[in-house]
């Protein structure tokens, strides 16, 4: 027996940085699910997340936001423990990585590897972008790829050919902040010695324990040529922590990420009196340590952070677990096609339980790719948790409520409604041992089997019929066929803990855990005691229900085409040439009317010397009214592409100045006629 285990698990520390999103959900889900089944198994759990708030693509989001970066983070980490709540995803701590503990942590183990002679300094020359004033990370510089030419690729690979290189290697280098070329600098960094760490990682990452071996041969590359030392600093402006004894110069984010876990374990240990986070992972500390992770962060939790944990004295994971990405339709979820889904848009729609079923349906325990098809995932769910399951515990419980058996549940039977519990009985440790191993798929195909069987049998003995000639005789079949639904409702509620809750009330039953499982035995509902209120457990999944978390392919007019440059670049110098493709004329207004469901569209008729006058859809409705301007002389933008706005075909823009929403004036054209060219 292993009651005494202690698990500390932790799901990846999502960045503050925007919403959770149904591929964020796979992770918290199946932690959860890990979580919610060793409980079950009566071990101790705790069970960790925090906000990853460091860096500078949070710093520069914030800005564009015109908020504080502490307040951009604050406002995500809120919405994110409330997203995960909603989903029935407990966490026993969800601290933040700008936080008092993660500070003293971060700076304790630095210390450690200070100490430890780990720390090296050198000059390290990168992008500087001269006009923002600070380094530019290679994902902040833009330019044509160094191997195809493509235009427009990130300063570290290129999205076309997949070729990686240097950001100096590209072509026609651009600040992705200002537009400006980046000149070169260099910098004193601070650098962790992970090649003396060689050695030890090959072991750690060879323990088929530790992470799945398929992905640990992939990480073995990196041994070929020797481990690069790894550079822990940036230089300031950056949104982090100050290191210690360094004159602007703060932890790369990936540095304090991971010491947020130790963080949140001292939220936790703080606040629920056990402790500090020390007697968690202190070298020998007597807890198994899980991290669950997604595969595009492998390098950092299989290399770097058990090469810091152990030089800093400090207990490595015992385990990794590493699942695949989520792709909607068979892609990779994507913005343009509308198959980007977050949490909430989500929430508001259907049940979390449809998402917590189907996902524990699809996960194994490997990082294979888990697809979630809309098709498959309402089909599936109606199938399986809906009819399957559902209708068993529903007919069985609503025949057994009837008035003809008032409830009652029959004496224990010798027959095949015994065999058909006993044999349910007989599966539980296989269905334990997928989930311990975080094979789910496993599991749930095992679960739904019982289902199946149950409602055989109920096929077979049709009690519906049966009751009309020998009541006992169906009340026996019904009462075996509880029994089931009580072994069910156990083995389901790490899945989806609020059904299994409601089947124990309906069944009148104490709640069944694996841990009562391990030992039950026919029968394992109190046949003396009446069953509970039954009704429908949960609803079918409407195609309209889902058909609308998948918007319908954006047309291409309206796509935006990547804007990333010309709108982080707004002084960036352009061609006269580039100037002179715009055709401006001036227009005057000849009626004007608010658009439905738009409060900032006004949808304009105006005269540009053309034969008909043009419809241009405007967003200046909260600082005019149609009223105000109707005979109004504007400067137009009459070549640009005819866009579609609420349904309506807008050909040109007009022309204004000011910030915006209210605060905002149409350009004058004064007393020019309409269609004059605007030079
Ligand atoms: N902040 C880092 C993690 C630091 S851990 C010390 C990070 N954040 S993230 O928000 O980008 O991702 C958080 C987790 O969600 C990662 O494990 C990542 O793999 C996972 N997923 C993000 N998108 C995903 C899918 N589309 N599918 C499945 N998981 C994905 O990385
Ligand atoms: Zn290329």
């Amino acid at each position: 027996m292993r009651g005494n285990r202690k698990t500390l698990i932790t799901s990846a520390l999502p960045y503050a940085n925007g919403s959770i999103h149904l591929g964020h959900m796979v992770e918290h889900i199946q932690t959860d699910i890990y979580v919610r089944f060793l409980r079950s198994c009566g071990e101790e759990v705790i069970a960790l997340c925090a906000s990853d708030t460091h860096g500078t693509p949070i710093e520069l989001k914030a800005r564009e936001n015109g908020v504080a970066p502490e307040d951009w983070v604050a406002r995500f980490h809120t919405e994110h423990q409330k997203d995960f709540a909603d989903f029935d995803v407990k966490y026993d701590a969800y601290h933040s990585t700008h936080s008092p503990e993660n500070k003293y942590y971060a700076e304790l183990i630095y210390g450690r590897l200070k100490e430890a002679g780990l720390i090296e300094r050198k000059d390290v020359e990168q992008a500087y972008d001269e006009k923002a004033q600070r380094f530019l990370p290679d994902r902040f510089i833009r330019g044509t790829c160094p191997n195809c030419n493509s235009p427009d690729q990130y300063g570290d690979a290129c999205e076309k050919c997949g070729a990686t290189y240097a950001p100096k290697e590209l072509k026609d280098p651009k600040s992705a902040i200002t537009g400006l070329p980046p000149v070169w600098k260099s910098s004193l960094h601070l650098f962790f010695k992970l090649s003396q760490k060689g050695e030890y990682l090959k072991s750690v990452i060879a323990n088929p324990a530790f992470m799945n071996q398929g992905l640990a041969a992939q990480l073995q590359q990196f041994f070929k040529n020797g481990l690069a030392d790894w550079d822990i600093s940036r230089d300031g402006p950056y949104f982090g922590f100050a290191i210690p004894g360094e004159a602007n110069k703060f932890f790369y984010v990936w540095l304090d990420a991971p010491i947020g876990y130790i963080a949140s374990t001292e939220l936790w240990a703080k606040q629920n009196g056990k402790g500090s986070a020390l007697d968690y992972w202190n070298e020998g500390a007597q807890v198994r340590t899980i991290h669950n992770i997604g595969k595009d962060i492998v390098y950092f939790h299989c290399l770097f952070w058990p090469a810091v944990l152990s030089a800093a004295k400090l207990k490595v994971p015992d385990h990794v677990q590493i699942h695949g990405h989520l792709t909607v339709n068979g892609e990779k979820m994507s913005k343009t096609r509308g198959t980007f889904i977050n949490a909430r848009p989500y929430l508001e729609k259907l049940d979390p339980a449809y998402l917590r079923f189907y996902y524990a349906s699809l996960l194994g325990s490997g990082p294979e790719d888990i697809d979630f098809n809309v098709h498959d995932f309402r089909m599936r769910v109606n199938a399986e948790l809906v009819n399957n399951l559902g209708n068993l515990a529903n007919r069985t419980l609503s025949l057994l409520a009837a008035e003809d058996m008032g409830k009652k549940l029959a004496p224990p039977s010798t027959a095949d409604g015994k065999k058909l519990v006993e044999t349910a009985l007989a599966r539980v440790p296989e269905i334990r041992a997928a989930f311990d191993s975080w094979d789910y798929r496993a599991g749930m195909k095992a679960i739904l089997e019982l289902g199946h069987a149950a409602n055989q049998f109920l096929t077979v003995h049709a009690p519906w019929k049966q009751k009309k000639t020998d009541l006992e005789a169906a009340r026996s079949a019904l009462s075996d066929a509880a029994e089931v639904v009580y072994v069910l409702g156990a083995l389901l509620k790490p899945v989806v803990p609020k059904l299994a809750d409601t089947l124990f009330r309906q069944l009148n039953a104490p709640e069944l855990t694996y841990q009562g499982l391990a030992k039950a035995q026919y029968p394992l509902l109190k046949r003396d005691n009446p069953i509970g209120e039954p009704s429908p457990l949960i609803n079918r999944m409407e195609e309209a229900q889902v058909s609308s978390l998948v918007q319908a392919p954006v047309p291409e007019s309206v796509k935006s085409v990547r804007p990333a440059m010309a709108a982080a670049a707004p002084n960036a110098e352009i061609e006269y040439g580039d100037f002179a493709k715009v055709t401006l004329k001036v227009g005057k207004v000849l009626a004007a009317e608010k658009v439905v469901k738009a409060d900032k569209l006004l949808k304009l008729t105006v005269e540009v010397g053309e034969p008909t006058p043009r419809t241009i859809v405007s967003g200046i409705a909260e600082a005019y009214t149609a009223e105000q301007v109707v005979g109004k002389k504007v400067v137009v933008v009459m070549n640009l592409k005819p866009r579609m706005l609420k349904g309506i075909e807008s050909k040109g823009m007009l022309l204004t100045a000011g910030p915006g929403g209210k605060d905002l004036v149409l350009i004058d054209a004064g007393a020019m006629t309409p269609g004059a060219e605007v030079k």
